[in-house]
C-alpha cells in the first residue's frame, strides 16, 4: 500500500473519523511491514537464525521431500564447511604436463553420494546418464552409467531422493527419472516454460541438508566425459546447505500439479544469506564469505540475490581482473523473439576496464553448435582493448577439438560458466544473454577467502579458480579473435 492511495481512500470516505482510522491501519501497515522486512536482515555474522538450526525437527520435518525413507532419526553433526572445485576434462583434451587441475567431477559426485544417509535433493535441467538414452554405443557413457547405479542402490539403502527437473525436456528418450521413480524416486517436472516463459535450467544437489554440488554439469553421461564443466562442492556446510534448498524447495512447489508462480513466497523461504547478509566461517580454517543467488526474479523469495545483481556485485567489486569463462555470451536475448539489445554484462565489463583499469579476459566456447551471431559481440568486446589508454579487454575462443568423438552429438564444448577477480570466486549455471537472467531458472555461488597470514601455504578459492582459468586461457585451445587465426570457424585443426 502506497501513501497516496490511503490518502485518497480517505479524501474519497469524506467522514473524518473514517479518515483518522484508514490513517491508523495505514501506520499499522507500514509498522509491521518494516518489521517484518528488519528480520531477515539483522545481522547474521556469527550467529544463527532460529529457523537454520540444525533441528531437523522444528521446520524441516514437515516438508515430504526430506523424510529419509524408513524413517531413521538424523544424526546431528556440527558444521566445519569444506569447498571443493571440481571439474570435467574432455577425453583427449591434454593439458601441459603440472598445469593446475581440480578434483574429478565423476569421481567427487560419487564420493558425495556415498556419504548420503537420509536425503538426496537434485535440481536438474534434463537427464541422460546412459548411452542408450540418446542413442550413442560409446564407452565414455560408462561414468554416467555409473552414476545411475550409485543413484539407484541410495535409494535401495532407503536413502530418500528428490528430483525437480525441467519440464518439457531435452532428452525424451531418456529412461533414467522412471528408473528412479520405480524404485521411490519423488520427482517433479516443472513447468517452467508456462510459469516464466523459461526452462528449469539449475544444476545443483543437496545432501542431507549439509553438503552441497552446484555448478555447470548436467545431469548427462557427456558432462563426465565429453564436455568441460567447473563446479563446486561445498562439504559439511548445514546452513548453507539450507540455504540452497530453499531454491530447490521453489521448484518443488512449482512441479506440484497445477502451481501458479506465487505472488509472494512463504516466509520460510525467505534468504538470510545473500549479498548483503553473506555466510561467514571458517572454511578449513580459511575465513570464507559466500552465498548463493538465483534466477530468474519471478523465483528469488525475499532476500535472495539475482543472479545477474550478483554478477555485477563481482564485477564491479572488481580492481584488478576479472576473468570470466562461459560458454556463451550474447548482449542480446536468446530465446525471446523480438530479439532486445542487453548490454548489462558487457556494459559492467566496459566500465571496469575503463574507469578501474581492471584487467578483463573472457574466454567463451566455440564448437560445432555455437551460433556464429556471436561473434560481431566478442569482436566488439575486443575493439574495446586500448592498452594506450590503460584499457584492457581481450577475448579468446575455447575449442575442443572434437578427435575421434564426432560420433557424440553436443559435446566437445566448454560448458564451464564461472568467474573470477582478486576478491572472489563466481561459479555459475547461466550462459551469459538475458534470458538467463529473465526467465530461465539458475543459480550462481559468491564465494570469496581471505589467506591468513599465520598461514602462508594456503591457497584461497579465488586462486585457485585464476589458475583454472589462466590454464585454460594460456593452453593451445584459447585461440584469439584477430584475424586469420586458426579456428575461427571453430573446427580445431592443430
Ligand atoms: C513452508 O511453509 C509451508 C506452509 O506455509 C509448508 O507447507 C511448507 O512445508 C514449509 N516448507 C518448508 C521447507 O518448511
Ligand atoms: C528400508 O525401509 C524399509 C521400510 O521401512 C525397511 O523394511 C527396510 O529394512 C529398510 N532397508 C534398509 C536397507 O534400511
Ligand atoms: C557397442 O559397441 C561395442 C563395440 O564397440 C559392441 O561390442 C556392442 O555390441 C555395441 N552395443 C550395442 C548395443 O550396439
Ligand atoms: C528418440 O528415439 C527415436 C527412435 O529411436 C528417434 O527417432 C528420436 O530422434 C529420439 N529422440 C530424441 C529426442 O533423442
Ligand atoms: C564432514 O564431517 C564429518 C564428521 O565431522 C567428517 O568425518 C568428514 O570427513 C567431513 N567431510 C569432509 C569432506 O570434510
Ligand atoms: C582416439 O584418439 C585418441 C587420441 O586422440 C587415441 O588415443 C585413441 O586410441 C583413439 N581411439 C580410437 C578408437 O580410435
Ligand atoms: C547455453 O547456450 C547453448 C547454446 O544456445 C545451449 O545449447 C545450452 O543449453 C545453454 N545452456 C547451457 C547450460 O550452456
Amino acid at each position: 500500500m502506497q501513501p497516496g492511495a490511503g490518502a485518497k481512500m480517505g479524501a474519497k470516505a469524506g467522514h473524518p473519523e473514517v479518515l483518522g482510522m484508514l490513517v491508523v491501519l495505514w501506520l499499522g501497515a507500514v509498522t509491521v511491514t518494516y518489521l517484518l522486512w528488519q528480520v531477515p536482515r539483522s545481522p547474521t555474522w556469527g550467529r544463527l537464525h532460529q529457523e537454520e538450526e540444525p533441528s531437523r525437527s522444528r521446520e524441516w520435518g514437515s516438508s515430504p521431500a526430506w523424510e529419509p525413507r524408513g524413517g531413521r532419526a538424523p544424526q546431528p553433526q556440527p558444521d566445519s564447511c569444506r569447498l571443493v572445485l571440481v571439474e570435467s576434462t574432455p577425453q583427449d583434451l591434454p593439458f601441459a604436463a603440472g598445469s593446475p587441475s581440480a578434483q574429478p567431477l565423476a569421481q567427487a559426485w560419487l564420493q558425495l553420494l556415498d556419504t548420503a544417509q537420509e536425503s538426496v535433493h537434485v535440481a536438474s535441467y534434463y537427464w541422460s546418464l546412459t548411452g542408450n538414452d540418446i542413442g550413442v554405443n560409446d564407452s565414455s557413457s560408462q561414468p554416467g552409467e555409473t552414476l545411475l547405479r550409485k543413484l539407484q542402490q541410495l535409494l535401495d539403502r532407503n536413502v530418500s531422493l528428490a528430483v525437480a527437473t525441467s519440464c518439457p525436456t531435452l532428452a525424451r528418450n531418456s529412461t533414467d527419472l522412471r528408473d528412479l521413480a520405480n524404485r521411490g524416486a519423488q520427482v517433479r517436472h516443472v513447468p517452467l516454460g508456462r510459469l516464466t516463459r523459461g526452462v528449469l535450467h539449475s544444476k545443483f544437489w543437496v545432501v542431507d541438508g549439509r553438503h552441497v554440488y552446484m555448478g555447470s554439469a548436467n545431469m548427462d553421461w557427456r558432462s563426465l566425459t565429453q564436455v568441460k564443466e567447473l563446479g563446486a562442492i561445498i562439504y559439511n556446510c548445514s546452513r548453507l546447505a539450507r540455504d540452497l534448498d530453499k531454491t530447490f524447495q521453489t521448484y518443488w512447489v512449482l512441479g506440484a500439479p497445477q502451481a501458479v508462480l506465487p505472488r509472494h513466497w512463504p516466509w520460510n523461504l525467505s534468504a538470510h544469506i545473500n549479498q548483503l547478509q553473506p555466510f561467514r566461517a571458517r572454511f578449513d580454517g580459511v575465513p570464507t564469505t559466500a552465498y548463493f543467488s538465483a534466477s530468474p526474479p519471478q523465483l528469488c523469495p525475499h532476500g535472495r540475490t539475482r543472479d545477474l545483481d550478483a554478477l555485477l556485485a563481482v564485477i564491479r567489486a572488481a580492481r584488478q581482473f576479472i576473468y570470466a569463462s562461459v560458454m556463451e555470451f550474447f548482449p542480446t536475448t536468446r530465446f525471446r523473439r523480438p530479439v532486445r539489445y542487453w548490454p548489462v554484462l558487457d556494459n559492467a565489463l566496459r566500465e571496469a576496464a575503463l574507469q578501474r583499469g581492471v584487467r578483463v579476459r573472457l574466454l567463451v566456447s566455440c564448437g560445432l553448435n555455437t551460433d556464429p551471431r556471436m561473434f560481431p559481440y566478442l569482436r566488439s568486446l575486443q575493439a574495446f582493448s586500448n592498452p594506450q589508454a590503460g584499457v584492457s579487454v581481450d577475448v579468446k575462443v575455447f575449442i575442443v577439438p572434437v578427435g575421434n568423438h564426432s560420433n557424440i552429438p553436443f559435446s566437445r564444448v566448454n560448458h564451464c560458466k564461472f568467474m573470477v577477480t582478486e576478491k572472489a570466486a563466481y561459479v555459475g549455471t547461466s550462459n551469459w544473454s538475458e534470458d538467463y537472467f529473465s526467465s530461465t531458472s539458475g543459480v550462481g555461488l559468491v564465494v570469496s577467502q581471505r589467506a591468513p597470514s599465520a598461514q602462508p601455504g594456503v591457497t584461497t578459492v579465488q586462486e585457485q579458480l585464476r589458475q583454472l582459468f589462466e590454464r585454460d586461457w594460456s593452453s593451445r585451445y584459447a585461440v584469439g579473435l584477430d584475424g586469420e587465426a586458426q579456428g575461427q570457424d571453430c573446427v580445431w585443426r592443430g
